[in-house]
C-alpha cells in the first residue's frame, strides 16, 4: 500500500513516515521544504534503511499535484502540509486562508481525479477553543477560534466532511492532535522552528542549550493547580503511530470519523520546565510574564475513542517526551542546519 504525505518533511509528518515505513508502507512525500529541510527525508531513509520518493513541490500546484497523483496512484493521502503559525497567522490571514484553504482544495481535485479517495488530515484541538469542558471528548462542541490559523483548521473539517456527503466513496480522517512534543529515539529527527520558537517546548529546549536566556512563563494566575497553564503533551512518536492505526481504520471504509490523539493527562507549564531540567541535568532558568493573548487555562483529551475504536494508546509520559527532545537538542543545537 502507497501513502502520499504532505508535509512529510515537517516535525510530525517526518515521524509519521519512519513510523509508516516501519510496517511496510511505500512512502512518498510532497514538501515544498517552506518550513522544513531535505535532510529530514534523508534522516529517515537512515533511520529506517528504507528508500522515500520525494518531490519538492507545492500543493497549490495543479499541474505538479495531477503529474504525482497520475504517476504515483498512491492509496491514501496523510495531508500535514501547511502553515501554522498562530501569532503570524493573525498577521497574514491571507497568506494562511490561501496556503491552507487553497491548497488542499487544489490536492483534493487532483486526488479525485486520480481515484485516491482517503485522505487523514492533521486537524488540531484549537478547533474547541475555549472547551465546554475537560477532559475533551470528540463530542465537545467546536468552540470560538481565535486566530486564522485555527479557522483554517476548522474549515477543512468542514470541507473534507462536506467531500463524504457529496461522495461516499470518501474516506475522512480527522485527528485533532493535542500537543505533539518530543522527538524520535535515534536523535536523528525533531522539531526545527525557524526564528525564536512560539511554542512551549522548543524554546524549554533552547534556553536548556544555552541559545535563549529563560522561558517566559505566560501567567500565573489561571485557575489550575499551580496557576500556569495545562495541556496534554504528547511524544511525536506515540502521535506518529495514531497516523499507522488511523490507516487500518480507512482500509474499512470509514465514512468520516474524528480522533482525538492526547494522552488524557494535563501538565501546567512548570511541570514541563521541571521535566526537562531533569532531562538535561540542570535547571531550566524561567520568569513569571503577563497572560498571552489568546491563551485558555486547560486543555487536555479524553482519547477513549481512538483508543477503542483505533486501538491507540498513547505510551510515553512527560519524561520521556522530554528526554528525547533533550537529546534531539543536543545532538541537533542547530536542527538540521548543522
Ligand atoms: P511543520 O511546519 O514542521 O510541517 C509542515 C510541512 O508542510 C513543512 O515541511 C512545510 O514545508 C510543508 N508545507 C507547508 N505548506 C506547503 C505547501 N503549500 N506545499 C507543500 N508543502 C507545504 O509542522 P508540523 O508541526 O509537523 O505540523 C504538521 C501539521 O499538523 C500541520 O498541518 C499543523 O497545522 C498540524 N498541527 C500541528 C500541531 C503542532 O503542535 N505541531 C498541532 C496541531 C496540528
Ligand atoms: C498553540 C496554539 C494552538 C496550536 C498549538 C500547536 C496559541 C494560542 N495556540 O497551543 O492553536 O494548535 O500551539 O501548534 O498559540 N507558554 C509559556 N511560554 C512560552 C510558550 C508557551 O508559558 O514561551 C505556555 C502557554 O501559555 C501555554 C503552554 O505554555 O499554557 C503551551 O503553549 P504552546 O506550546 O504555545 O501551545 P498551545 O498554546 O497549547
Amino acid at each position: 500500500m502507497k501513502i502520499l504525505v504532505t508535509g512529510g518533511a515537517g516535525y510530525i509528518g517526518s515521524h509519521t513516515c519512519v513510523e509508516l515505513l516501519g510496517v511496510g508502507y511505500e512512502v512518498v512525500i510532497v514538501d515544498n521544504l517552506y518550513n522544513s529541510n531535505k535532510k529530514a527525508v534523508n534522516r529517515i531513509e537512515e533511520i529506517t534503511g528504507k528508500e522515500v520518493t520525494f518531490y519538492e513541490n507545492d500543493i497549490r500546484d495543479a499541474k505538479a499535484m495531477m503529474d504525482i497523483f497520475g504517476k504515483e496512484k498512491p492509496d491514501c493521502v496523510i495531508h500535514f502540509a501547511g502553515l501554522k503559525a498562530v501569532g503570524e497567522s493573525v498577521k497574514k490571514p491571507l497568506e494562511y486562508y490561501e496556503n491552507n484553504i487553497n491548497g488542499t482544495l487544489v490536492m483534493l481535485d487532483a486526488m479525485r481525479k486520480c481515484g485516491c479517495k482517503n485522505i487523514i488530515f492533521s486537524s488540531s484541538a484549537t478547533v474547541y477553543g475555549d472547551p465546554a469542558f475537560v477532559p475533551i471528548t470528540e463530542e465537545c462542541p467546536k468552540g470560538k477560534i481565535t486566530n486564522p490559523y485555527g479557522r483554517t483548521k476548522s474549515m477543512l473539517e468542514e470541507i473534507l466532511t462536506d467531500l463524504n456527503v457529496s461522495d461516499p466513496e470518501w474516506n475522512v480522517i480527522l485527528l485533532r492532535y493535542f500537543n505533539p512534543i518530543g522527538a524520535h529515539k535515534s536523535g536523528l529527527i525533531g522539531e526545527d522552528p525557524k526564528g525564536i520558537p512560539n511554542n512551549l517546548l522548543p524554546y524549554v529546549a533552547q534556553v536548556a542549550i544555552g541559545k535563549l536566556e529563560k522561558v517566559g512563563v505566560f501567567g500565573n494566575d489561571y485557575d489550575t493547580p499551580d496557576g500556569t497553564g495545562v495541556r496534554d503533551y504528547i511524544h511525536v512518536v506515540d502521535l506518529a503511530i495514531g497516523h499507522v492505526k488511523a490507516i487500518d481504520m480507512i482500509k474499512k471504509a470509514c465514512g468520516v470519523k474524528i480522533y482525538n490523539l492526547g494522552t488524557g493527562n494535563g501538565y501546567s507549564v512548570l511541570d514541563v520546565i521541571k521535566a526537562y531540567s531533569k532531562a538535561c541535568g540542570h535547571e531550566v532558568p524561567y520568569e513569571i510574564k503577563p497572560r498571552r493573548a489568546g491563551d485558555i487555562a486547560t486543555c487536555y483529551a479524553d482519547a477513549s475513542l481512538a483508543k477503542k475504536e483505533l486501538s491507540w494508546e498513547a505510551e510515553y509520559g512527560i519524561d520521556e517526551m522530554c528526554a528525547d527532545s533533550w537529546k534531539w537538542q543536543s545532538m541537533n543545537p542547530n536542527g538540521y542546519n548543522d
